[in-house]
């Protein structure tokens, strides 16, 4: 079957559409790690069956941990904080997952075997000596291709010490996986970390980890001390809103349509998205809020909206819409108006470099835009319809683009030859069935 998928169309109007998207993503790959430790067994519901979470899975079987994966569960047999077995020199590879890459180095911190990590093409682009810094002053040891990627080695330490570390990109994978290490180090670890998402935190207060979180204004303070166990535990994944968004995104851009998705995470250092397109004069409002272990979940109503405006988008809602701006740009590219985004460089950082390409397939839809390394400018037309041929190829298979691609096909029309359909696997595999859902 053909990796390219071709859009001719616009999606018509629908009303009234109820769906479902997968388990959070960073909550699953949190939760297969944390649980690869626990003491007995742990299971989980609506864990994401995603290439990331596979691969996440696939590592610790790599260190000796059994893993039932069946239809309506996963269930992991913890062997303790000390239990990963394995043979010299094997390979983790964390393929196209830079939260699996990063996290595990933390949880690895005491392996007294060389361990080599490795990932695809894309997770090879991009910067992991962010996360071997900090590591390296609790004494591990790594060593890295071309001092700052993959492929790599850690080699841990039975004779760990606590670091202070300053955490100051935003990056809650290397505020992560800092943390991880710090629970296997004797003495206090303290952490000054800028706002990025707080899973982690919020997980290790639900296990009762010797974990302090203290929220400032412009920072989090966290102090982390060695944990002695964890206990196993079930758990419940809610749906990701990374992946929510892009169908937030379609009802909010198609005339006359409503749209709930259910049982999203709705973590206040996850919904920078909402908080912007309300902004922009979006109509999303939450319904059924409630708490689960720590986090908190809701049903998404969002209604199409007519009279979009354009932004000047506040830098601190910058990291907790970090994964959603390619369609946040989609919006301002329909907003009245122009729209700014700045001290995105981070965005540079992920799967692809998001920010350069965003910008090309702006170009591309014919939409006028400005970037320097950290910032757009986005000049909105309120009356975009695209009536050209595009193609989009040649962006590191990066899911994110594929999605967003879609989306921006489905709602400003033209013909659209996107590439690497195959990405979606990698967070969202139902994504294409679900559109068929709301077009049914
Ligand atoms: C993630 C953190 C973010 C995000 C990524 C998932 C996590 O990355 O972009 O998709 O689960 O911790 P950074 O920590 O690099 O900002």
């Amino acid at each position: 079957m053909s990796n390219i998928f071709v859009i001719k169309k616009k999606i018509k109007s629908f009303y009234n559409k109820t769906v479902r998207v997968g388990g959070d993503k960073s909550l699953s790959i949190r939760w297969v790690l944390l649980a690869s430790l626990a003491d007995g067994k742990s299971k989980s519901f609506n864990l994401l069956k995603s290439d990331d979470v596979i691969a996440s899975i696939d590592a610790i079987k790599k260190l000796g941990i059994d893993v039932r994966l069946k239809k309506d569960f996963c269930e992991i047999d913890g062997k303790g904080l000390n239990g990963y077995k394995y043979k010299k020199n094997i390979v983790i590879n964390a393929k196209n997952s830079g939260t699996l890459g990063r996290l595990i180095l933390g949880l690895l911190a005491n392996c007294d075997k060389k361990i080599k990590i490795i990932g695809d093409k894309s997770l090879s682009k991009r910067d992991f000596k962010r996360v071997t810094d900090p590591l390296k002053k609790f004494g591990i040891k790594f060593k890295l291709t071309n001092n700052k990627n993959l492929p790599l080695t850690i080699l841990g330490s039975k004779n760990l010490k606590p670091i202070k570390y300053n955490e100051n990109k935003g990056s809650a994978q290397c505020k992560s996986s800092v943390i991880f290490a710090g629970l296997r180090t004797k003495g206090t670890t303290v952490v000054k970390a800028k706002k990025s998402r707080d899973h982690t935190e919020l997980l290790c207060k639900y296990l009762k980890l010797p974990v302090s979180l203290s929220r400032k204004k412009n920072y989090d303070l966290i102090r982390i001390k060695k944990a002695e166990k964890i206990k196993s535990f079930n758990y419940y994944i809610p749906s990701d809103i990374s992946s929510a968004a892009f169908f937030i995104v379609l009802t909010c851009l198609t005339e006359n349509s409503t749209l709930t998705v259910k049982n999203v995470n709705i973590n206040a250092s996850r919904i920078g998205i909402i908080i912007i397109l309300r902004k922009m004069g979006a109509k999303i409002v939450f319904r059924n809020r409630r708490f689960y272990k720590g986090e908190l979940i809701a049903d998404i109503f969002v209604k199409s909206s007519k009279n979009l405006r354009s932004i000047n988008c506040p830098v601190k809602l910058n990291s907790s819409s970090i994964d959603e701006f390619l369609l946040i740009f989609l919006v301002a590219a329909k907003a009245k108006g122009t729209s700014f985004f700045k001290n995105l460089s981070e965005l540079n950082q992920k799967e692809s470099p998001r920010l350069t390409l965003g910008s090309k397939i702006l170009s591309l839809m014919g939409i006028r835009n400005k970037i320097t390394s950290s910032s757009i400018k986005i000049f909105g037309n309120p009356q975009i319809k695209i009536k050209k041929k595009i193609i989009i190829k040649n962006y590191l298979k990066d899911h994110r683009i594929f999605m967003s691609s879609v989306i921006a096909a489905l709602t400003f029309g033209g013909e659209w030859h996107i590439h690497n359909k195959d990405s979606i696997n990698t967070s969202f595999p139902n994504f294409l069935k679900i559109l068929k859902e709301i077009q049914k």
